[in-house]
């Protein structure tokens, strides 16, 4: 249970880039505080009774604006969406206007997912309210690394000191950029491995990681290996030569599993794609923890939530 108001010094969440390591572990407290709500029978507090939060999702979810909408009801915000399609935005509204009119009925909190890298940061200096990124095109996605790093907590007990590999779709990813900038953060190894044309060519100084030259090398001594989907709608050419061919070259199946540790845990942040980066035994499997991930996506989007919404009461 949590009790008074945690201090952290952020008005907005746009990235992990602006996250020192101690605003990082403020979040995970507060998260694993959250997550004793969804464990009640009544999952619901009346901590930011009140608040409102708007959901602006322009771009397709399923695990992002379902949890960031059963956080805020669950901490009794009245929460709103605004979708793509059903939003004026299909009728040439730029995001500008758009969030200008939004902020006219004073939310506290707009959460936005947007196709164009910055959108998030752009809308947080024309509105008051507090502005959540929940994924920019391949720039970042911050509260997935959050509940990654609380996964990664729960199930290793520890963050600093891990080895972390993080397969596939590296150069579209903002999955990618934003948990390798906060395993780095906290004290995480980080690699990287996929196909060249799927690494960007700064990758390991820009993003302080490795480069792995193989799938072995990659493996060979993770402790969470975290698998990427090929992200095909932000491609503008052909990166690989078939699904079939990165499923055997690149993909994570029971034979090349056994190239990691025994101990090592399979992440994905989905939509997976079958049979591409993770066969289904795989994806099913005893050593994945997708779902958990999540389950913690709720207690870390309450956390965002209730740090950025000016919470009043008790959870
Ligand atoms: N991991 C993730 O962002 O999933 P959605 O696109 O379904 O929100």
């Amino acid at each position: 249970m949590l009790t008074g108001r945690r201090h952290f010094p952020h008005k907005h969440l746009l990235g992990i880039e602006q996250l020192t390591a101690e605003d990082i572990w403020i979040i995970l407290g507060v998260a694993e505080a959250m997550r004793e709500v969804s464990l009640r029978s009544i999952k619901k507090v009346p901590t930011l009774r009140g608040k409102t939060v708007v959901n602006m999702f322009l771009e397709p979810s399923t695990r992002t604006r379902t949890s960031f909408e059963i956080a805020g009801k669950r901490l009794s915000a009245d929460t709103f969406n605004v979708g793509g399609s059903s939003s004026s935005v299909v009728k040439g509204e730029s995001l500008i206007d758009t969030v200008r009119n939004i902020q006219a009925m004073r939310p506290d909190v707009v959460v936005i997912r947007h196709g164009q890298c910055g959108a998030p940061h752009m809308v947080a200096k024309h509105i008051e309210a507090a502005v959540v990124n929940a994924g920019d095109g391949t720039h970042e996605h911050p509260t997935q690394a959050l509940l990654d790093a609380l996964t990664i907590k729960h199930v290793k007990g520890r963050i600093e000191g891990l080895n972390v590999s993080i397969c596939g779709d590296i150069a579209h990813s903002r999955v990618a950029r934003s948990n390798a900038l906060l395993l780095r953060k906290l004290g995480a190894r980080v690699k990287v491995f996929g196909p060249r044309t799927m690494i960007p060519r700064d990758c390991a100084a820009a993003l302080d990681v490795e480069v792995a030259p193989s799938l072995a090398a990659a493996l060979e001594d993770a402790d969470v290996i975290m698998v990427l989907r090929i992200q095909k709608e932000r491609q503008v050419e052909q990166l690989f030569p078939s699904e079939r061919e990165y499923a055997q070259r690149f993909g994570l199946n029971p034979r090349t599993l056994e190239l990691a540790p025994p101990d090592a845990i399979v992440m994905h942040p989905g939509p997976v794609n079958r049979g591409v980066e993770l066969s289904p035994e795989v994806a099913d499997g005893d050593r994945q923890v997708i779902l958990g991930q999540v389950e913690n996506g709720v207690a870390v989007r309450m956390a965002v939530l209730y740090l950025l919404a000016g919470a009043t009461g008790e959870a």
